[in-house]
C-alpha cells in the first residue's frame, strides 16, 4: 500500500518533470521562432511625425499628446496616441512588409521586439533643449533602443541577435521641433545664432546620436527629410497679418537644414562601416501636396481638418489644450492636414506610398529606397 503510493508518486512526478522541460524548451523556442518566422524589423525614432504612442507614457502637457479624440477617429477608432486621425507612414510601411504595427517602447504589454519598436516623441528634437521635460529627446531614445539590443542579446543570443539587428531598418524623423520650437516658445535662441550654426548645432546632434545607434549594430537608415515647416497651418498664422502665406523664415530654415542632412549622410556613409541611408524627401513630396491637393484627391490643401481659427491654424483639435472650441471636418479624407501641425491619414498613405515605390523613383534622394533595405541585402 504504501510502496504503490510512492511508485505513484514518483510516476506523477516524473510526469510533471517531463512536462515541464517540455514547457521551458518550447518557450525558448517560442522566441527564436517568433524570430525566425518573420525575420523583419522596424525601430523608429523622432517626433510626432511617428510617435505611435509614447508620449502617453511620460509626464508631459496635452501639447505633446494626441490621446484623446478626435486622434484616431477614422482607422483606429480610438486614440492611440498618434498625432492624427488614423494610421501614420511608419505604419504604413510596417504593413507593407507584412509585420504588425510596431508598438511604442513605452507601451506596458510591449515586451517582444523581434519585429522593432517605436521609440519616438512627439514634441522631440535633436537638441536635449527642444520643449525639455515634455518629451523624449532624440539622444534618450537611442539610450532606449540599446536597452533593446541588450535584451535581444539575451534572447537571441550574441550572433542571432546581430544578424537581426544589421538587417533591421531604421527610420527617423528628426528635426522640425527644433525650428519650430525657437517660433512657438518665444524663445530668443535665434537671436544667439546665425541660421547656419543653429542648422550646424542641430545636425551635429543628429549625427552624434545616429552614430550611437550604428554602434549598436544598425545598418539601414531610412530618414525623412524636414517638410516645409513655414507652410503648416499652424505656422502660416504667425505673422502672415492675415494674409496667411508660408512664414519664410522657417521653410527657409527646413531648406538649409536639409541640404546639410544630405551632406552629412555622404560622409557617414564615408566613415561607418556598413552604413547606407535612403533619404525620403517628405519636403518636396508635402510641398507639392499642399500646392496641387486635387491631384491626390484632396480638397483642400492649406487650412487643418481639426483645429480653429485661420487655417484651423490654433492648436486646439480635441479641445484640451487649454482652448476648448475646435472645429472637425466632416472628411478628414478631403485634407491634407489634420491638425496644426500634422497630415490625415490619407495624406500619410499616400506619402507612404510614394517612399515605398521602387528605385530610381523621384521620391528618394541617394541610392537605396526603404523597400530595397526590406528585400534582401
Ligand atoms: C509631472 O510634472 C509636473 C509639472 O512639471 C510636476 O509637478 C509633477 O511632480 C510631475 N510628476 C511626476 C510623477 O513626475
Ligand atoms: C549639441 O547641442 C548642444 C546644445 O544642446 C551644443 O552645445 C553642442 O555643441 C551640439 N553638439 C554638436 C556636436 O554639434
Ligand atoms: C472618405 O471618407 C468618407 C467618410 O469620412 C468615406 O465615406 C469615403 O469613402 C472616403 N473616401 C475615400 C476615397 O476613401
Amino acid at each position: 500500500m504504501k510502496m504503490k503510493f510512492i511508485v505513484q508518486n514518483l510516476g506523477v512526478s516524473i510526469f510533471f518533470k517531463v512536462f515541464l522541460i517540455i514547457a521551458i524548451i518550447s518557450q525558448t523556442f517560442g522566441s527564436k521562432t517568433d524570430y525566425y518566422r518573420s525575420n523583419k524589423a522596424l525601430f523608429i525614432f523622432g517626433d510626432s511625425f511617428l510617435d505611435a504612442g509614447n508620449n502617453n507614457y511620460i509626464n508631459t502637457t496635452t501639447f505633446d499628446q494626441a490621446n484623446f479624440l478626435p486622434y484616431g477617429e477614422t482607422y483606429f477608432n480610438f486614440p492611440t496616441g498618434r498625432f492624427s486621425d488614423g494610421r501614420l507612414i511608419s505604419d504604413f510601411i510596417a504593413e507593407y512588409v507584412n509585420i504588425p504595427l510596431v508598438p511604442p517602447f513605452l507601451q506596458p504589454d510591449n515586451n517582444k521586439y523581434y519585429n522593432g519598436v517605436n521609440f519616438a516623441s512627439g514634441g522631440a528634437g535633436a537638441l536635449v533643449e527642444t520643449f525639455q521635460g515634455s518629451v523624449i529627446p532624440f539622444k534618450t531614445q537611442a539610450i532606449n533602443f540599446k536597452k533593446v539590443t541588450t535584451w535581444l542579446r539575451h534572447k537571441l543570443g550574441s550572433s542571432d541577435s546581430k544578424t537581426l539587428l544589421s538587417n533591421a531598418v531604421y527610420m527617423f524623423s528628426i528635426g522640425s521641433n527644433d525650428y519650430l520650437s525657437p517660433f512657438l516658445t518665444n524663445s530668443d535662441v535665434l537671436k544667439h545664432y546665425s541660421h547656419t550654426e543653429y542648422v550646424a548645432m542641430v545636425i551635429g546632434n543628429f549625427t552624434s546620436t545616429i552614430k550611437e545607434i550604428h554602434k549598436r549594430g544598425a545598418k539601414k537608415f531610412v530618414i525623412l527629410n524636414l517638410p516645409p515647416l513655414g507652410c503648416l497651418p499652424g505656422t502660416r498664422i504667425i505673422q502672415s497679418q492675415g494674409k496667411g502665406s508660408c512664414l519664410e523664415e522657417l521653410s527657409s530654415l527646413a531648406s538649409i537644414h536639409n541640404q546639410a542632412l544630405y551632406e552629412v549622410l555622404l560622409e557617414l556613409q564615408k566613415q561607418l562601416r556598413g552604413f547606407k541611408f535612403s533619404l525620403y524627401d517628405f519636403n518636396s513630396d508635402l510641398s507639392h501636396m499642399i500646392n496641387h491637393p486635387l491631384k491626390y484627391g484632396f480638397k483642400e490643401g492649406k487650412s487643418a481638418c481639426c483645429g480653429s481659427g485661420p487655417f484651423r491654424g490654433e492648436y486646439s483639435c480635441g479641445g484640451k489644450r487649454g482652448e476648448k472650441h475646435f472645429e472637425l471636418c466632416d472628411k478628414p479624407n478631403e485634407s491634407v492636414f489634420w491638425d496644426s501641425y500634422h497630415l490625415t491619414e490619407s495624406a500619410y498613405k499616400q506619402l507612404a506610398a510614394q517612399m515605398w515605390s521602387p528605385t530610381g523613383n523621384s521620391h528618394t534622394i541617394g541610392s537605396y529606397t526603404i523597400r530595397d533595405f526590406f528585400q534582401a541585402m
